[in-house]
Protein backbone atom coordinates (compact mmCIF):
# COMPACT_ATOMS: atom_id res chain seq x y z
CA UNK A 1 0.00 0.00 0.00
CA UNK A 2 1.37 3.32 -0.75
CA UNK A 3 2.13 5.82 2.35
CA UNK A 4 -1.44 8.80 1.74
CA UNK A 5 -0.15 10.13 5.37
CA UNK A 6 1.08 10.90 8.17
CA UNK A 7 0.58 10.23 12.30
CA UNK A 8 1.78 11.46 14.72
CA UNK A 9 1.79 9.06 17.75
CA UNK A 10 1.93 11.44 20.96
CA UNK A 11 4.56 8.83 23.28
CA UNK A 12 7.48 9.17 25.84
CA UNK A 13 8.08 5.49 25.43
CA UNK A 14 6.93 3.86 22.59
CA UNK A 15 7.69 0.30 23.18
CA UNK A 16 5.26 -2.38 22.48
CA UNK A 17 2.02 -0.17 21.77
CA UNK A 18 3.27 1.92 19.36
CA UNK A 19 5.21 -0.52 17.26
CA UNK A 20 1.44 -2.55 17.08
CA UNK A 21 -0.10 0.88 16.58
CA UNK A 22 2.92 1.52 13.53
CA UNK A 23 2.43 -1.56 11.78
CA UNK A 24 -1.89 -1.42 11.82
CA UNK A 25 -1.69 2.08 10.73
CA UNK A 26 0.73 0.88 7.69
CA UNK A 27 -1.82 -1.46 6.88
CA UNK A 28 -4.13 1.93 6.42
CA UNK A 29 -1.40 3.47 4.48
CA UNK A 30 -0.38 5.86 7.11
CA UNK A 31 3.15 6.52 8.16
CA UNK A 32 3.90 6.96 12.02
CA UNK A 33 6.51 9.06 14.06
CA UNK A 34 7.02 8.93 17.64
CA UNK A 35 6.90 12.26 19.14
CA UNK A 36 7.30 14.16 22.82
CA UNK A 37 4.50 16.01 24.14
CA UNK A 38 7.38 17.77 25.91
CA UNK A 39 9.05 18.55 22.95
CA UNK A 40 6.16 20.34 21.36
CA UNK A 41 6.03 23.99 21.09
CA UNK A 42 2.86 26.56 20.53
CA UNK A 43 4.34 29.27 17.85
CA UNK A 44 1.87 32.15 18.44
CA UNK A 45 3.64 34.45 16.24
CA UNK A 46 1.16 34.45 12.36
CA UNK A 47 4.51 33.10 10.91
CA UNK A 48 4.47 29.67 10.99
CA UNK A 49 2.27 26.72 11.97
CA UNK A 50 1.22 27.32 15.35
CA UNK A 51 1.94 24.35 16.53
CA UNK A 52 5.39 22.98 16.35
CA UNK A 53 5.88 18.97 16.11
CA UNK A 54 9.17 17.70 15.86
CA UNK A 55 9.20 16.06 12.27
CA UNK A 56 5.96 18.10 11.15
CA UNK A 57 7.70 21.17 10.54
CA UNK A 58 6.38 21.37 7.14
CA UNK A 59 2.48 20.01 7.77
CA UNK A 60 0.58 19.37 10.45
CA UNK A 61 0.25 15.51 11.32
CA UNK A 62 -3.22 14.10 9.26
CA UNK A 63 -4.22 12.75 13.62
CA UNK A 64 -2.85 12.69 16.46
CA UNK A 65 -2.62 9.31 18.53
CA UNK A 66 -2.53 9.66 22.12
CA UNK A 67 -0.21 7.13 24.12
CA UNK A 68 1.05 9.43 26.60
CA UNK A 69 0.91 12.26 28.35
CA UNK A 70 3.69 13.01 30.75
CA UNK A 71 3.08 13.99 34.30
CA UNK A 72 4.54 16.75 35.55
CA UNK A 73 3.55 20.63 37.31
CA UNK A 74 0.19 22.08 36.86
CA UNK A 75 1.56 24.42 34.25
CA UNK A 76 3.02 21.60 32.11
CA UNK A 77 0.36 19.47 32.57
CA UNK A 78 -2.01 22.04 31.04
CA UNK A 79 0.62 23.33 28.19
CA UNK A 80 0.28 19.70 26.75
CA UNK A 81 -3.14 19.51 26.89
CA UNK A 82 -2.94 23.08 25.08
CA UNK A 83 -1.39 21.33 22.32
CA UNK A 84 -4.04 18.37 22.14
CA UNK A 85 -7.27 21.23 21.98
CA UNK A 86 -4.91 23.41 19.80
CA UNK A 87 -4.39 20.39 17.45
CA UNK A 88 -8.40 20.07 17.47
CA UNK A 89 -8.80 23.46 16.86
CA UNK A 90 -6.42 23.29 13.90
CA UNK A 91 -8.55 20.71 12.54
CA UNK A 92 -6.45 17.64 13.13
CA UNK A 93 -8.14 14.88 14.36
CA UNK A 94 -6.77 13.77 18.30
CA UNK A 95 -7.47 10.63 19.33
CA UNK A 96 -8.59 10.76 22.41
CA UNK A 97 -9.16 14.49 22.26
CA UNK A 98 -7.63 16.81 24.57
CA UNK A 99 -10.94 16.92 26.34
CA UNK A 100 -12.04 13.17 26.92
CA UNK A 101 -8.64 13.27 28.35
CA UNK A 102 -8.75 15.85 31.17
CA UNK A 103 -11.90 15.01 32.37
CA UNK A 104 -10.36 10.89 33.14
CA UNK A 105 -7.06 11.76 34.08
CA UNK A 106 -8.27 13.62 36.89
CA UNK A 107 -10.40 10.77 39.01
CA UNK A 108 -12.38 13.84 40.80
CA UNK A 109 -14.01 14.56 37.47
CA UNK A 110 -14.79 10.94 36.42
CA UNK A 111 -16.79 10.11 39.38
CA UNK A 112 -19.11 13.23 39.24
CA UNK A 113 -19.79 12.34 35.55
CA UNK A 114 -20.74 8.82 36.28
CA UNK A 115 -23.28 9.78 39.23
CA UNK A 116 -24.13 12.57 37.04
CA UNK A 117 -25.28 10.23 34.18
CA UNK A 118 -27.03 8.14 37.10
CA UNK A 119 -24.35 5.57 36.02
CA UNK A 120 -23.18 3.04 39.35
CA UNK A 121 -19.81 4.27 41.00
CA UNK A 122 -19.12 4.25 44.33
CA UNK A 123 -19.66 6.75 46.96
CA UNK A 124 -16.65 9.06 47.13
CA UNK A 125 -15.53 12.43 48.91
CA UNK A 126 -12.89 14.20 46.82
CA UNK A 127 -11.89 17.49 49.85
CA UNK A 128 -8.57 19.53 50.50
CA UNK A 129 -9.11 19.37 54.74
CA UNK A 130 -7.60 16.97 56.44
CA UNK A 131 -9.90 17.10 59.64
CA UNK A 132 -13.12 16.47 57.48
CA UNK A 133 -11.00 13.70 55.62
CA UNK A 134 -10.23 12.19 58.72
CA UNK A 135 -14.40 12.56 60.36
CA UNK A 136 -15.63 11.37 57.17
CA UNK A 137 -13.09 8.21 57.24
CA UNK A 138 -14.20 7.30 60.93
CA UNK A 139 -17.71 7.61 59.56
CA UNK A 140 -17.25 5.39 56.88
CA UNK A 141 -14.45 3.00 58.84
CA UNK A 142 -17.88 2.41 61.89
CA UNK A 143 -20.62 1.91 59.84
CA UNK A 144 -18.05 -1.35 58.68
CA UNK A 145 -16.72 0.27 55.01
CA UNK A 146 -13.17 0.38 54.21
CA UNK A 147 -12.02 3.28 51.98
CA UNK A 148 -9.76 3.74 48.64
CA UNK A 149 -7.34 7.28 48.96
CA UNK A 150 -6.28 7.80 45.30
CA UNK A 151 -4.14 9.92 43.76
CA UNK A 152 -6.29 12.31 41.96
CA UNK A 153 -4.16 11.77 38.74
CA UNK A 154 -2.60 8.42 39.47
CA UNK A 155 -2.51 5.04 37.19
CA UNK A 156 -2.14 1.38 37.18
CA UNK A 157 -2.66 1.50 41.19
CA UNK A 158 0.10 3.71 42.22
CA UNK A 159 -0.02 5.50 45.19
CA UNK A 160 -3.22 3.93 46.23
CA UNK A 161 -3.89 2.95 50.17
CA UNK A 162 -6.91 1.03 51.52
CA UNK A 163 -7.86 2.43 54.97
CA UNK A 164 -8.97 -0.30 57.23
CA UNK A 165 -8.98 0.81 60.69
CA UNK A 166 -9.06 3.87 62.56
CA UNK A 167 -4.94 3.52 63.38
CA UNK A 168 -4.41 3.52 59.65
CA UNK A 169 -6.23 7.02 59.46
CA UNK A 170 -2.58 8.35 60.84
CA UNK A 171 -1.01 8.40 57.99
CA UNK A 172 -4.09 8.89 55.59
CA UNK A 173 -2.21 11.86 53.63
CA UNK A 174 -3.26 14.14 50.55
CA UNK A 175 -2.07 13.85 47.22
CA UNK A 176 -0.83 17.12 46.21
CA UNK A 177 -3.13 18.66 48.58
CA UNK A 178 -6.52 16.89 47.67
CA UNK A 179 -8.01 13.62 49.34
CA UNK A 180 -9.97 11.47 46.95
CA UNK A 181 -11.29 9.23 48.98
CA UNK A 182 -13.59 6.37 47.72
CA UNK A 183 -15.94 3.75 49.01
CA UNK A 184 -14.10 0.42 48.67
CA UNK A 185 -16.13 -2.53 47.19
CA UNK A 186 -16.26 -5.54 47.92
CA UNK A 187 -16.09 -7.82 45.24
CA UNK A 188 -17.86 -10.92 44.25
CA UNK A 189 -16.25 -14.34 44.68
CA UNK A 190 -13.17 -15.95 45.87
CA UNK A 191 -9.94 -13.55 45.85
CA UNK A 192 -10.15 -10.16 44.07
CA UNK A 193 -11.02 -9.03 40.64
CA UNK A 194 -12.55 -7.02 38.30
CA UNK A 195 -12.97 -6.35 34.70
CA UNK A 196 -11.63 -4.77 31.91
CA UNK A 197 -14.08 -3.79 29.48
CA UNK A 198 -12.07 -2.07 26.29
CA UNK A 199 -14.65 0.05 24.07
CA UNK A 200 -14.05 1.65 20.49
CA UNK A 201 -16.75 3.84 19.01
CA UNK A 202 -19.15 3.01 21.63
CA UNK A 203 -19.13 -1.20 21.05
CA UNK A 204 -17.15 -2.96 23.39
CA UNK A 205 -14.69 -5.05 21.62
CA UNK A 206 -13.15 -7.23 24.04
CA UNK A 207 -13.53 -8.01 28.20
CA UNK A 208 -11.08 -9.56 30.64
CA UNK A 209 -11.38 -10.56 34.33
CA UNK A 210 -8.56 -9.33 36.04
CA UNK A 211 -7.43 -11.39 39.23
CA UNK A 212 -5.19 -9.30 41.66
CA UNK A 213 -2.53 -11.12 44.20
CA UNK A 214 -4.47 -8.58 46.22
CA UNK A 215 -7.52 -5.99 45.91
CA UNK A 216 -5.34 -3.69 43.42
CA UNK A 217 -6.39 -5.86 39.96
CA UNK A 218 -3.88 -3.66 38.01
CA UNK A 219 -1.46 -5.41 35.18
CA UNK A 220 0.87 -3.45 36.23
CA UNK A 221 0.77 -4.59 39.86
CA UNK A 222 0.86 -8.39 38.75
CA UNK A 223 -2.90 -9.13 38.12
CA UNK A 224 -3.34 -12.06 35.93
CA UNK A 225 -5.80 -11.80 33.05
CA UNK A 226 -8.51 -14.39 31.84
CA UNK A 227 -10.74 -14.07 28.96
CA UNK A 228 -14.67 -14.00 29.98
CA UNK A 229 -17.62 -14.02 27.58
CA UNK A 230 -19.21 -10.12 27.93
CA UNK A 231 -22.02 -9.92 29.76
CA UNK A 232 -24.32 -7.50 27.69
CA UNK A 233 -24.96 -5.38 31.13
CA UNK A 234 -21.43 -5.25 31.40
CA UNK A 235 -21.14 -4.01 27.94
CA UNK A 236 -24.07 -1.86 28.38
CA UNK A 237 -22.45 -0.30 31.21
CA UNK A 238 -18.77 0.04 29.73
CA UNK A 239 -20.38 1.82 26.61
CA UNK A 240 -22.96 4.45 28.78
CA UNK A 241 -19.66 5.30 30.76
CA UNK A 242 -17.67 6.13 27.98
CA UNK A 243 -20.25 7.83 25.98
CA UNK A 244 -20.72 10.01 29.11
CA UNK A 245 -17.10 10.90 29.01
CA UNK A 246 -17.22 11.28 25.41
CA UNK A 247 -14.05 9.06 24.35
CA UNK A 248 -13.40 7.48 21.30
CA UNK A 249 -12.19 4.47 22.96
CA UNK A 250 -11.38 3.69 26.44
CA UNK A 251 -10.96 0.91 28.52
CA UNK A 252 -13.10 0.81 31.19
CA UNK A 253 -12.40 -0.62 34.90
CA UNK A 254 -15.96 -2.28 36.19
CA UNK A 255 -16.45 -4.14 39.62
CA UNK A 256 -19.41 -6.95 40.38
CA UNK A 257 -20.02 -6.33 43.77
CA UNK A 258 -21.24 -9.09 46.53
CA UNK A 259 -24.73 -8.62 45.47
CA UNK A 260 -24.02 -9.08 41.70
CA UNK A 261 -24.10 -5.05 40.87
CA UNK A 262 -21.60 -3.67 38.08
CA UNK A 263 -19.81 -0.28 39.42
CA UNK A 264 -17.56 1.60 37.23
CA UNK A 265 -14.33 2.42 39.06
CA UNK A 266 -12.49 3.95 35.70
CA UNK A 267 -12.48 5.31 32.54
CA UNK A 268 -8.66 5.09 31.08
CA UNK A 269 -8.24 7.83 27.92
CA UNK A 270 -4.98 5.90 27.41
CA UNK A 271 -5.57 2.47 28.16
CA UNK A 272 -3.07 -0.03 27.16
CA UNK A 273 -4.14 -3.54 25.75
CA UNK A 274 -0.93 -5.77 25.59
CA UNK A 275 -2.17 -7.94 28.72
CA UNK A 276 -6.16 -7.80 27.18
CA UNK A 277 -4.38 -9.23 23.69
CA UNK A 278 -2.53 -12.19 25.29
CA UNK A 279 -6.12 -13.54 26.51
CA UNK A 280 -8.27 -12.69 23.80
CA UNK A 281 -6.52 -12.61 20.49
CA UNK A 282 -7.54 -9.68 19.15
CA UNK A 283 -5.66 -7.06 16.91
CA UNK A 284 -6.84 -4.13 18.97
CA UNK A 285 -4.22 -1.66 17.27
CA UNK A 286 -5.89 -2.68 13.87
CA UNK A 287 -9.37 -1.94 15.39
CA UNK A 288 -8.34 1.54 16.48
CA UNK A 289 -6.58 2.45 13.50
CA UNK A 290 -9.32 1.37 11.46
CA UNK A 291 -11.63 3.53 13.45
CA UNK A 292 -9.23 6.71 13.18
CA UNK A 293 -8.73 6.60 9.82
CA UNK A 294 -12.49 5.66 9.10
CA UNK A 295 -14.32 7.84 11.63
CA UNK A 296 -11.97 10.55 11.60
CA UNK A 297 -9.75 11.26 9.18
CA UNK A 298 -11.81 9.89 6.29
CA UNK A 299 -14.68 12.04 7.43
CA UNK A 300 -12.27 14.79 7.22
CA UNK A 301 -11.12 14.57 3.75
CA UNK A 302 -14.15 13.83 2.44
CA UNK A 303 -15.96 16.93 3.89
CA UNK A 304 -13.11 19.00 3.19
CA UNK A 305 -13.34 17.82 -0.51
CA UNK A 306 -17.22 18.27 -0.48
CA UNK A 307 -16.62 22.24 0.52
CA UNK A 308 -14.23 22.56 -2.15
CA UNK A 309 -16.42 20.98 -4.82
CA UNK A 310 -19.34 23.51 -3.32
CA UNK A 311 -16.94 26.17 -3.55
CA UNK A 312 -16.08 25.13 -7.16
CA UNK A 313 -19.71 24.52 -8.61
N1 LIG B 1 -13.74 1.57 45.02
C1 LIG B 1 -13.05 0.48 44.80
N2 LIG B 1 -13.41 -0.70 45.38
C2 LIG B 1 -12.68 -1.83 45.20
N3 LIG B 1 -11.57 -1.88 44.46
C3 LIG B 1 -11.16 -0.75 43.86
C4 LIG B 1 -11.88 0.48 43.98
N4 LIG B 1 -11.23 1.43 43.30
C5 LIG B 1 -10.16 0.85 42.77
N5 LIG B 1 -10.11 -0.46 43.09
C6 LIG B 1 -9.08 -1.41 42.67
O1 LIG B 1 -7.89 -0.71 42.45
C7 LIG B 1 -7.55 -0.75 41.05
C8 LIG B 1 -6.97 0.58 40.62
O2 LIG B 1 -7.90 1.60 40.83
P1 LIG B 1 -8.25 2.67 39.72
O3 LIG B 1 -9.25 3.62 40.30
O4 LIG B 1 -8.63 1.97 38.47
O5 LIG B 1 -6.88 3.46 39.56
P2 LIG B 1 -5.68 3.37 38.50
O6 LIG B 1 -5.88 4.58 37.64
O7 LIG B 1 -4.45 3.47 39.31
O8 LIG B 1 -5.86 2.09 37.74
C9 LIG B 1 -8.84 -1.12 40.35
O9 LIG B 1 -8.61 -1.79 39.13
C10 LIG B 1 -9.49 -2.04 41.35
O10 LIG B 1 -8.91 -3.32 41.32
MG1 LIG C 1 -7.62 1.49 36.65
Amino acid sequence: MTISGRIAIFTDDSGWHGKVLTQAFARFGFSCAYVSLTECRLNIDRQAIPVFIPGFEQALPDAVFVRGVPGGSLEEVVFYLDILHALKLLSVPVYNNGHAIERSVDKAMTSFLLQKAGLPTPPTWVLRNRDEAIELAERELKVGHYLLSKPLFGSQGEGIRRIEKMTDLFWLTASNGVYYLQRFVRCRGDGFSDYRVFVINNVAVAIMRRCGKSWLNNVARGATCEAIDLDPKIAELAVKAVKTLKMDYAGVDIIEDRAGQYTVIEVNSIPAWKGLESVVHMDIAALLAEDLVDRLIKTKTSSISKAISVVTC
